[in-house]
């Protein structure tokens, strides 16, 4: 029996509901409609996320997001078979906004729930896409709080092969971006405005490049953007793209060179590239040409389903559900898991 799964991301920024029909036996997961509802803006006066406020905007949206969903797919909440919820890693009083709309709601129809890992979401949101991947493959998550190389077997069977030891990947875009006086988030401006620079205006570290393993850390950089920003000083509003983008060049480059060295060090012939900085054009375009020289195939997620959304919450749910993995359950007394290492999942 197919079923119709609901999923609600609330674990950050962004309030994300969307609804997927997990169908018989082993066919692809299909996303019906997704709604989105983004706190950029209510963030942005205070440059980056307050976590108060964002639990307090998701009580707002997730009701009547959920309403849309329904609705844009033409369905009824009764015929909702399982509600999934991302559950962690997140900012614990938004994820206990999700968890606890996601349990009423199941409580209420006697339908059972699954707790989600926002981390598995990312990985396997590339599965809604037109060029789903095949397992095994080496996943590259780069989100706002994650930046890790993985060997993917199967759902959930993750084996993290290196990581940051410090900053993130879109941290590194957000902090070096804030340096520069752009606003939150730094990301997508700052890569938009390095679109007008010289990548090589301004000789900047590639941290861990060397190290012989696949660990990165960006937090030298970041330093090294300040110091470059001061010594410019009045000059800097002139030379912001240059600086911006030699700042994406060296973050992008140590990204590609580790994510060939995992290929190379397991055989593997096949990329997966999720999370936010998964967006990003240049890390696209150097990416696939150094893939094309290798014969190896690269899978993205849908532009709009490389930030945080629903979708991926309701399509991770499907496949764990699909592969055995768990059971939905009607534990409703619900619990968030803020802090929750990706290759602790079964
Ligand atoms: O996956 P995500 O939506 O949230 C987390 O789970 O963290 O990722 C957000 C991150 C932010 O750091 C944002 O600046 C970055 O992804 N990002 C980008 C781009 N779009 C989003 N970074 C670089 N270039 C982009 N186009
Ligand atoms: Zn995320």
């Amino acid at each position: 029996m197919s079923l119709l799964i609901l999923g609600i991301e609330s674990s950050c920024d962004e309030t994300g509901v969307a609804l997927v029909r997990m169908p018989d036996g082993q066919g692809v997961p299909a996303l019906l409609s997704h709604a989105l509802h983004s706190q950029i803006e209510m963030h942005r006066a205070y440059g980056g996320v307050v976590p108060e406020l964002a639990s307090r905007d998701h009580i707002r949206r997730v009701l009547p997001l959920t309403e849309k969903v329904l609705a844009d797919a033409g369905e009824q909440l009764e015929n909702v078979d399982v509600v999934a919820f991302t559950r962690g890693p997140g900012l614990a009083g938004a994820l206990l906004v999700g968890s606890g709309a996601a349990c009423a709601m199941a409580a209420a129809l006697d339908k059972p729930v699954l707790g989600v890992h926002h981390l598995e979401g990312h990985l396997l949101s590339p599965f809604l896409s037109e060029d789903p991947p095949e397992f095994p493959f080496i996943a590259l998550l780069v989100s706002g709080g994650h930046t890790q190389l993985m060997r993917v077997d199967a759902v959930g069977e993750y084996e993290i092969l290196g990581e940051t030891i410090d900053d993130a990947a879109g941290e590194a875009f957000d902090k070096s971006a804030k340096l520069m006086g752009l606003p939150y988030p730094g990301g997508p401006i700052l890569s938009k405005l390095a679109e007008g620079g010289d990548p090589e205006a301004f000789k900047l570290p590639r941290p861990l490049l060397h190290s012989g393993d696949l660990d990165f850390s960006f937090a030298g950089l970041k330093t090294a953007v300040l110091t470059q920003a001061k010594k410019l000083g009045d000059e800097l509003e002139a030379r912001k793209a240059d600086l911006a983008a030699s700042t994406q060049a060296a973050i992008v480059d140590v990204l590609v060179k580790k994510t060939m060295k995992a290929l190379d060090q397991t055989g593997m012939k096949r990329v997966v590239v999720a999370g936010g900085v998964g967006a990003n054009k240049l890390l696209r375009e150097q990416l696939n040409a150094a893939c094309a020289k290798r014969k190896i195939r690269v899978h993205y997620p849908e532009l709009h389903l490389c930030t945080d959304n629903g979708a991926m919450i309701a399509m991770a749910a499907a496949m764990r559900l699909q592969a055995g993995r768990e059971e939905a359950n009607r534990e409703y007394a619900f619990d968030v898991q803020p802090r929750w290492p990706l290759d602790s999942l079964k």
